[in-house]
């Protein structure tokens, strides 16, 4: 396994790759891998010659005040899990090799980005998606993984890959989840035992809410009020939103009749975690 840490160096190296005809598979992370991270390296190994990764944290996409001091970074660690894995190049460059001075050019993908997580997070879907833009365009994947446990991070990549004409397929893998249902994530180690035991409710309110659709209950509105009810039992959990959403276009739904997706965000303590259900097939 290859570390590059030049953007430079990567460049040159995918151009190399491509010349000699090789494939490329490529998962953008920020590090601290988990086995969320590691499902999407392991879809995405077989259908290339050579899986890229990259760990960068990366500080556009994190609002004024929030965690990008504190993110967790554990790259020693991570090159580990990524060997195992099956990674052939990680990418893992410095702050001011992607942004120098002087820079000024950022992606906004306008209608998928507004609502759900845009709502409370202003800038962060333009952080993400400027990244994942200047990513792609240095190691040059024929075809990149996201997870679906960040369904708007998705749609919003989607989007822009089809608006801006780019030549790279964009495969969404089904959240990886703990024993008890709770998504994976590097946010999940900053909750106490008893935050964690309550975050695991998250998902069991909301297979109980395809469970209802599933008997018929096709109201969003309906499926929506029960969800809150059940979570506003519960003091420790602070709902930011819970919204029933067109799979492809994100647009809300007053009536479930077509593929949805139902996502929510909520605090425990300090922490903030999302998850979602798809409703219908
Ligand atoms: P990060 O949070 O590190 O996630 C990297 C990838 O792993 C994303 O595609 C994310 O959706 C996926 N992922 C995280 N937890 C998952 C889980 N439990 N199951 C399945 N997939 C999971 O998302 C980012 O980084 C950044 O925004 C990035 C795309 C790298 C741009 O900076």
């Amino acid at each position: 396994m290859q570390v590059i840490k030049s953007v430079h160096a990567m460049a040159e190296e995918t151009a190399r790759l491509r010349q000699a005809g090789k494939r490329i598979a490529f998962v953008p992370t920020m590090g601290n891998l988990h086995e969320g991270h590691l499902a999407l390296m392991r879809a995405a190994k077989p259908q290339a010659d050579i899986l890229v990764i990259s760990i960068f944290v990366n500080p556009m996409q994190f609002g004024p005040g929030s965690d990008f001091d504190a993110y967790p970074r554990t790259f020693r660690e991570d090159l580990k899990k990524s060997e195992a894995a099956g990674v052939d190049i990680v990418f893992a460059p410095a702050e001011s090799d992607l942004y120098p001075e002087g820079f000024q050019t950022t992606v906004t993908v306008l209608e998928v980005s507004k609502g759900l997580c845009g709502a409370f997070r202003p800038g962060h879907f333009k952080g993400v998606a400027t990244i994942v833009l200047k990513l792609f365009n240095i190691v040059k994947p024929h075809v990149a993984v996201f997870g679906e446990k960040d369904f708007q991070q998705l749609i919003v990549i989607r989007q822009m890959v089809k608006d801006l004409n780019l030549d790279v397929a964009i495969q969404g893998h089904a959240t990886v989840r703990e024993a008890d249902g709770l998504a994976m994530s590097s946010r999940n180690q900053y909750l106490s035992p008893s935050e964690r035991q309550r975050a695991a409710l998250l998902y069991k309110y909301l297979q109980q809410a395809k469970e209802r659709f599933e008997k018929g209950e096709h109201r969003a509105q309906a499926l929506i009020a029960r969800i809150q009810s059940e979570l506003s039992r519960n003091p420790g959990i602070a709902l930011q939103y819970v919204s029933i959403r067109d799979r492809d276009t994100l647009k809300p739904l007053d009536t479930v009749d077509r593929p949805a997706v139902m996502a929510l965000a909520v605090h425990i303590g300090t922490t903030r975690l999302i998850d979602n259900i798809f409703l219908g097939d």
